[in-house]
């Protein structure tokens, strides 16, 4: 037979382990998120906020990461094959790839910044 005072001392024992759990859990989630949340470019045209979340409501991550291995969930930079001068002319530079996709996919839309609408993503 165990004790009151023994059932009392394991319940308390469960509680305490179940809140530290908790705690460790929210403090260190065991996936870290794989895409952020929202981007700032930089650029000689001001900043354009770029926010991921928005954007991936209804959209799959190879929609914009067109690159993107089957599986695959971390994609690289599009500036890393996209540079300001591109010599492969099939091969947009940075600048016409962001513009391309990001307009491109608002006037399919009818939503979001459209082509001539410039201050509505670049902010001085
Ligand atoms: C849908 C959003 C959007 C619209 C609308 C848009 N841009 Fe951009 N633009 C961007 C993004 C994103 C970049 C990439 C920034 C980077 O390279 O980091 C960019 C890059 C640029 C750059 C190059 C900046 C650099 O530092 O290399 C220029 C110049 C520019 N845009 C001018 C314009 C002008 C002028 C208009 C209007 C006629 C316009 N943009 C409309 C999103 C937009
Ligand atoms: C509407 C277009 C769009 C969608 C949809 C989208 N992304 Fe992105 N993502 C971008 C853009 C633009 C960047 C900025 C890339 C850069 O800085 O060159 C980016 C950057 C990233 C980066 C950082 C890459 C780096 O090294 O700079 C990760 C990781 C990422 N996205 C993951 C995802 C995942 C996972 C999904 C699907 C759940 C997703 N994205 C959906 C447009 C999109
Ligand atoms: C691993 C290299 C790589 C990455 C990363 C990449 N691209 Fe591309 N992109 C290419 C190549 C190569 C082409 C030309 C051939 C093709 O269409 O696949 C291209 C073509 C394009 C085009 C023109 C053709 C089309 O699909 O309409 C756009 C726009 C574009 N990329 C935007 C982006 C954006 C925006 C990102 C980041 C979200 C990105 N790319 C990331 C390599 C890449
Ligand atoms: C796959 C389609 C798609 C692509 C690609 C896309 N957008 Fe959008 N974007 C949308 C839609 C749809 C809306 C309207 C969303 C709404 O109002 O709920 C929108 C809205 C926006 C808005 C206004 C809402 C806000 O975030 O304040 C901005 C700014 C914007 N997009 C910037 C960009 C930039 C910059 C890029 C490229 C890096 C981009 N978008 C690429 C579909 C797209």
């Amino acid at each position: 037979m165990t004790s009151k005072k023994e059932l009392t001392l394991a319940y308390s024992l469960i509680i305490i382990f179940f809140i530290i759990g908790v705690l460790s859990y929210a403090a260190f989630p065991a996936k870290s998120p794989d895409k952020p949340v929202r981007l700032m470019f930089k650029g000689v045209a001001g900043k354009v906020l770029f926010s991921h979340k928005l954007h991936t409501n209804d959209a799959g991550c190879s929609d914009c990461h067109h690159n993107l291995e089957e599986d695959e969930t971390s994609p690289e930079a599009c500036g890393s094959c996209h540079e300001p001068e591109m010599e492969d002319e099939d091969v947009p530079s940075r600048t016409d790839a962001f513009h391309s996709q990001c307009i491109g996919c608002h006037q399919e839309n009818e939503a979001g910044p459209q082509e001539k609408e410039c201050s509505l993503c670049h902010v001085m």
